[in-house]
């Protein structure tokens, strides 16, 4: 790679890796690999935005996610600031990464005063491709197994999601979740090469969603 890249961004993804070894199948170290994969693409495209700051918070941003700590939201950023600390990241960059990974999620989405930034706009398209697509399809009905949730229950139908808590407290059915979330991420891409690589996954997902109804009904 000709970019810059400091030496302790391989150090830090080793390090995930270890944390990660017994995460959940969604949310674990090739998850984050591919949105670290995916960010430097966007970034290749976009030619814009700290690359530095782009891959720790690619590879930092579900080290702890809340929803697997009792909807702690304080571990993920404290966990993140150790790691860092712990491998010599200059403050001011910690604190940019920190600021990435608390905006992040989806639930954050639903904030009165968002935070933004270029680095925030490409990690966040990068882990938004991630959510969709057939590894989308697989990651969300994971997330649902682990969760002991039903894939399908034709007597619930998907919930309109207006706020962080009723996104947080739903517990309906996987394949609600496509029209809670997943369908709605391609047109919240905030790239040009986060919306053009969404196109595909999402045309993907709605193709499944046409076969799945057809077996099922
Ligand atoms: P959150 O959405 O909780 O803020 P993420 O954006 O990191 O966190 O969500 C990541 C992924 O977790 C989703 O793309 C999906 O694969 C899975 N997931 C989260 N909530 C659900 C759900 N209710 N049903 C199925 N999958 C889910
Ligand atoms: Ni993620």
């Amino acid at each position: 790679m000709s970019m810059r890249m400091p030496t302790n961004v391989v150090d830090i993804a080793k390090n995930v890796k270890e944390i990660l070894s017994d995460a959940e199948g969604g949310h674990d170290w090739y998850h984050i690999e591919r949105v670290w994969k995916n960010a430097l693409n966007i970034h290749r495209h976009e030619k814009k935005g700290d690359l530095y700051i782009i891959q720790l918070a690619a590879l930092l941003h579900d080290i702890a996610d809340a929803k697997f700590h009792d909807g702690d939201e304080a571990i993920g950023p404290e966990t993140a600031r150790k790691i860092m600390t712990q491998h010599q990241v200059p403050e001011t960059v910690i604190e940019e990464v920190i600021r990435i990974i608390e905006n992040m999620s989806y639930r954050s989405s639903f904030s009165e005063l968002p935070y933004t930034s270029v680095e925030l706009d490409i990690v966040r398209d990068a882990d938004r491709l991630d959510a969709i697509g057939a590894i989308g399809i697989a990651r969300a009905f994971n997330y649902g197994g682990f969760k002991n949730r039903p894939l399908f229950d034709p007597n619930i139908d998907p919930v309109e999601i207006i706020s962080k808590e009723s996104y947080v407290k739903n517990t309906g059915p996987t394949i609600n979740h496509f029209y809670e979330k997943l369908l709605k991420l391609k047109d919240m891409m905030k790239t040009q090469k986060g919306k053009e690589l969404a196109i595909e996954r999402h045309e993907f997902m709605c193709g499944f969603l046409e076969q799945f109804y057809k077996e099922v009904r």
